[in-house]
């Protein structure tokens, strides 16, 4: 068992049978879903490869809405900072990620000591899906944010939309940001979530650290 699985199996001691769980995207949260394998819950996906893991392994995996309210999600993060605040999106998947976490009563977070950051934007640089039409003036518009906009090549989402990969300044305003950014027309959604997370557990080579909102 290494530090993500380690991770993961912290965080599936939350599950309880019956319960509404959140599939979340990624390398960590596919060790949790293969650990909930045959569980007896309802599960909703956040993006096409988890639902069809979450099948593969046995889960009764629903579209959104047949689902109400989410008991709980566990996803994985690409960044946390210490007021446990994410960066999300590099498999391009934080548009479903935040509509299922939005709707959880609680998202954990499954990681590995990587992922730990003193700033978001780090070590990756902030993804924003991004409507296909009018794709340039949507690009121009991030631009003019002070953003930096690089598409990401040769990749469409599950929406069928692209990814602009932009740069988060130090001490940059992310309230502020996160706002303009998705007031920014053309734009679906962006990768910051920064109020959505519950707690975080983040594994090591020997052991389990779990992280609160301070
Ligand atoms: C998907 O778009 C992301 O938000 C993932 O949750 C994130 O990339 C974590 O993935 P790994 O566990 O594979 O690093």
């Amino acid at each position: 068992m290494d530090a993500r699985d380690r991770a993961a199996e912290a965080a599936v001691q939350h599950v309880a049978d019956d319960m509404i769980v959140g599939l979340g995207s990624g390398d960590t949260a596919s060790r949790a879903i293969r650990q909930l394998a045959g569980r007896r819950i309802t599960c909703v996906a956040t993006s096409e490869a988890s639902a069809q893991l979450g099948r593969q392994v046995g889960l009764d995996v629903r579209a959104p809405d047949e689902i109400d309210v989410i008991d709980l999600t566990i996803d994985g993060a690409d960044e946390i900072d210490p007021q446990l605040r994410l960066l999300k999106g590099g498999g391009g998947a934080h548009t479903r990620e935040k509509l299922v976490a939005r709707r959880s009563k609680a998202l954990i977070i499954v990681a590995d000591r990587a992922k730990q950051v003193t700033r978001l934007g780090e070590r990756m640089r902030l993804p924003v899906e991004v409507l296909p039409f009018a794709r340039r003036w949507t690009f121009a518009a991030l631009e003019e944010l002070g953003l930096e906009p690089r598409l990401r090549a040769g990749f469409t989402t599950d929406n069928g939309n692209v990814i602009a990969d932009c740069a988060l300044a130090a001490g940059v305003d992310l309230d502020a940001l996160a706002a303009l950014v998705k007031a920014t027309s053309g734009v679906v959604e962006h990768g910051l979530f920064l109020v959505e997370a519950t707690l975080a557990y983040v594994g090591s080579d020997d052991g389990v650290v779990r992280l609160q909102r301070p």
